[in-house]
């Protein structure tokens, strides 16, 4: 369907030409005082100084044109030159009668050039905890995703594993450690690796941070404990030692040894199923698990190519490609292809995943979801893929960096105790707030409550993320969240339970079930149909600009209008049969947009709460 905002400006324009001026100047907006209209064009203004007319007249001129069309209910010049607009009932009614005979999509259209739209996120590091700085990635992300499916594009969405860095050598060097029995480590072992993991997933979770603790010896810790210089100094060399054999296991896994790479599907295994069952209770979904490591077999053609290219030089014993451009306010670091000890770097697999992914998919645009922090990484990948011809030059490529989730302190949120929060605790933490809460007026039953905690947490969970724009930090508030009141996932799920169950009553009142779309009789049911008719245009925008937070305002400014109406409105008692069953056409309309608008925020609505 046309958008409303089209179609007003289809009049206006032809009003403006019909007048003898340009039609761009017929360009509508949303009116910024609700109170005297709900849409404006201030086009006169503009056309006043290229016609040396007063604006006033420009604009009385044009009311003039477009009195008499059954559009518009107000149409009025006003001083300086503004154009006032109200829509007229019965056209805001038959247009939000096509988004209802339009259930599938309620009038929003499919794009016309659906594109292959490629979504990097989600962004876990194997073996490491899914922490919450990774449940933002997570959250935009699937969010993007289906605004983009909600187009009628071709989204992938890839989850970009972490799966072969330096956690992968500091594991191999710990088990060797603990383990040191194992095949793995027998250089002269010949036969088959055994099928049975040499870890638990919980050891493996406890492996990880003992490693990486051992690598990192802090001195001025140890001294501060009374640690004596001698034992510091013993520690320190061990602490060397071991980062340096995890380094070496790290490169010699990446180039292929054996038996590492054994090691490594063991660990492969046990987390990437552990990762999935953690992405499920977030409802976040990908159409591929690839990672770093399969970029690998792209790495050396591509350093060669750049090399060949010209692009690529030697740096102080690193190989690097120059990525400066003149227009940039400040000079930007090259970027770094390889090591002075010759391991490749994440530019360098974030490279190589680009050939696989332009081998594979092609897609027209690449979307990449990650800390704001990574975006001179994600600038030195684009422009080296680039330059070098990686990708074709009309694919577009697109970071979306997002802010960090704060506590209420203002730091990166912690746990109590100061640690680093996992997701699933988090989850855990915000479901049992849920919980209690439903509990306190203790309706239903225990085991419904919990059930309904988890559905309405997880709204909780992503709208509080969604709700900000992204590049902001924002403040983790479980209290704030959870709240159903305020602009809050809970707040919109309270309202279409609400509508939910004024449809059942409606219904085992004998309600007729075919509703209807009627004129609004009301200002407060004008509003919200107002509202209602804007879904198409925020959709595409809110994707346009890659914007869940428009999405979330929309939908919290729509159960405001909803709850406004129902307050003022007596929907099952209305005796007109006709003009309740235009109530109840209306506040089904109002759900179907609230469940199309939290399923691409990436949430459902319980039955009851
Ligand atoms: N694993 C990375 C991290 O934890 C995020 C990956 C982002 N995506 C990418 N293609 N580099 O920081």
């Amino acid at each position: 369907m046309k958008k409303i905002l089209s179609i007003i400006e289809g009049e206006l324009k032809q009003a403006f030409s019909a007048c003898g001026y340009d039609a761009s100047y017929g360009k509508a907006v949303l009116s910024n005082r609700p109170d005297l209209c709900e849409y404006q064009c201030n086009g006169a203004m503009a056309a006043a100084k290229a016609y040396r007319k007063k604006p006033i007249d420009i604009a009385s001129q044009v009311v003039e044109e477009l009195s008499g069309g059954s559009m518009f209910s107000l149409c009025q010049a006003v001083m300086p030159g503004f154009i006032n607009l109200r829509l007229s009932e019965k056209f805001l009614a038959d247009y939000l009668k096509e988004m209802a005979d339009d259930q599938e999509r309620l009038g929003l259209d499919l794009c016309l050039q659906p594109k292959t739209i490629m979504v990097d996120y989600g962004g876990a590091n194997v073996a490491k905890p899914l922490h919450v700085g990774h449940l933002r990635s997570a959250v935009i992300g699937e969010c993007i995703k289906r605004m983009g499916k909600a187009m009628g594009h071709h989204m992938i969405g890839d989850v970009h594993l972490g799966d072969f860095g330096l956690q992968m050598g500091l594991i191999i060097e710990e088990l060797r450690d603990r383990k040191p029995d194992l095949p793995y480590f027998d250089p002269a072992f010949t036969g088959e690796y055994p099928k049975e993991a040499p870890f638990t997933l919980s050891e493996l979770e406890e492996i990880y941070p003992c490693a990486s603790k051992k690598s990192k010896f802090k001195p001025e810790e140890a001294r501060a404990q009374g640690m004596s210089e001698e034992e510091i100094e013993k520690k320190e060399q061990a602490s060397k030692a071991f980062a340096e054999r995890a380094h070496l296991a790290t490169r010699r896994l990446q180039e292929g040894y054996q038996p590492y790479r054994a090691i490594w599907k063991h660990i492969m295994n046990l987390s990437v199923a552990d990762l999935k069952k953690n992405y499920g209770r977030l409802q976040v979904y990908f159409d591929l698990w690839k990672g770093e490591s399969d970029a690998q077999p792209y790495i050396d053609d591509l350093i060669r190519e750049l090399e060949e290219k010209g692009l690529a030089y030697e740096s102080q014993g690193a190989l690097v490609v120059d990525i400066a451009e003149e227009s940039d306010p400040k000079e930007l670091p090259p970027c770094i292809v390889r090591k002075s000890d010759g391991a490749a770097l994440y530019a360098t697999s974030d490279l190589g995943t680009i050939i696989e992914r332009e081998k594979d998919y092609k897609p027209d645009t690449y979307i990449y979801i990650a800390d704001k922090r990574q975006e001179l990484h994600f600038t030195q990948v684009f422009r080296v893929a680039r330059k070098a011809g990686f990708v074709r030059p009309e694919v577009s490529m697109k970071f979306l960096g997002f802010g960090t989730m704060n506590g209420k302190d203002g730091k990166p949120f912690k746990t109590r105790d100061g640690g680093v929060m996992r997701l699933e605790n988090l989850i855990d933490d915000i479901n049992q707030a849920v919980y209690d809460r439903i509990m306190e007026n203790r309706t239903v039953s225990s085991e419904e409550a919990k059930k309904t905690a988890e559905i309405v947490g997880l709204a909780a969970l992503k709208y509080g993320d969604l709700s900000n724009q992204a590049a902001k930090d924002y403040v983790f508030d479980v209290d704030r969240f959870i709240s159903f009141e305020g602009n809050t996932g809970p707040y919109i799920l309270y309202t279409i339970v609400r509508i939910t169950s004024i449809l059942n009553k409606y219904r085992e009142q004998g309600g007729e079930s075919s509703p209807k779309i009627l004129p609004p009789s009301s200002e407060g049911e004008k509003a919200l149909m107002l509202k209602i008719s804007r879904y198409n245009d925020v959709m595409e925008n809110a994707f346009a600009e890659l914007a869940p937070h428009k999405i979330c305002q929309y939908i919290y400014e729509l159960s405001n209008d909803f709850n406004r109406f129902y307050h003022d409105t007596k929907i099952l008692a209305e005796e007109d049969k006709e003009k309740q069953a235009g109530y109840i056409g209306l506040i089904s309309l109002t759900k179907d947009v609230l469940n199309q608008c939290i399923h691409v925020l990436g949430f459902e609505a319980p039955e009851r709460m």
